[in-house]
């Protein structure tokens, strides 16, 4: 599939894929969606892959679902087609670990893709919101239930009652991202983070992002013996056997990702 609106590359085992949408601040359209959709499914089938980037250009992450896209759309072909099922959700569902370089502007749908990425690294120019409001609708892939998740009840209101934009300071401060880099640092200090995850094992980093995601879901004592079951289920890889050898004869550990 030859992309339009993305680009693809890889980078030893990190995956990198940038929006591409200058013109619409990369606006979160149906081609847009569907071609990050099939970039992902290929990362995920792509065993030379341990982690993906996920970015945008300097002055936008994305600017949000393509309103004039939605404008024209009416409730039973939004219901049947679903296409925020089919295409936006991939983000959330894919297996790998996956990082959002956030520069700029990630706004409505944008802000929403980036948490649906396992963490958000940020520029010291990049702007949070969920303006949704000003158009006279709410967020509606996810906003409304990951954004209280990832920061707070009192902050989630704010923003999508009011449609303001916090800036990279204050999402630090609310827990929103992890870090904020310079803004030309950003795509490197993302990458050194995919490197490092992608040295480690995949599949146990796979299972420690399951982990993590699950405590979303589950209360803390049935969350508590989940991760031991998994814990003990890692002692029947050969990661495990070759990564407690490693330490113990003081060498680098060579994960064979398997
Ligand atoms: C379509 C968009 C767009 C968007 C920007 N553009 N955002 N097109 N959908 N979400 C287009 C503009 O129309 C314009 O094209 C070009 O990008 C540059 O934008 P400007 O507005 O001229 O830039 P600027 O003045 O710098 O303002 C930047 C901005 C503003 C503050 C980000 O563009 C803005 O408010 N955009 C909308 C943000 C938003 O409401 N997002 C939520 C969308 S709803 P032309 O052709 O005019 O030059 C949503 C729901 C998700 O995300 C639900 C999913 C299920």
């Amino acid at each position: 599939m030859g992309y339009k609106t993305i680009q693809v590359k890889t980078e030893g085992r990190v995956g990198v894929i940038t929006l591409d949408r200058p013109e619409a601040l990369n606006a979160l359209c149906d081609a847009l969606t569907t071609e990050l959709a099939d970039a992902l499914a290929k990362f995920e089938s792509d065993g030379e892959i341990g982690c993906v980037v996920l970015t945008g250009s300097k002055k936008a992450f994305a600017a949000g679902a393509d309103i004039k896209e939605l404008q024209s759309q009416d409730f039973v072909s939004l219901y049947m087609d679903d296409p925020f099922e089919k295409t936006w959700e991939s983000v959330a569902r894919f297996r790998k670990p996956i990082i959002a370089a956030v520069s700029g502007y990630a706004l409505g749908g944008g802000c929403e893709i980036a948490m649906m990425c396992d963490f958000i690294i940020a520029s010291e120019t990049a702007k949070f919101g969920q303006p949704e409001i000003n158009l006279g609708v709410m967020p509606g892939a996810g906003g409304t239930q990951r954004l209280p998740r990832a920061i707070s009840k009192a902050k989630a209101m704010d923003l999508c009652l009011t449609g303001r934009m916090m800036d990279a300071k204050e999402a630090e401060r609310a827990g929103l991202v992890s870090r904020i880099v310079p803004a030309d640092d950003l795509l490197s200090a993302a990458m050194d983070a995919a490197e490092t995850i992608a040295s480690k094992s995949l599949p146990i980093a796979m299972m420690t992002k399951e982990a993590i995601n699950r405590s979303f879901e589950l209360g803390l004592s049935e969350g508590v013996r989940w991760e031991r079951r998994v814990f003990q289920s890692q002692f029947a890889t050969e990661d495990q056997s070759e990564g407690m050898a490693a330490f113990a004869e003081k060498r680098a550990a060579h994960f064979k990702h398997k």
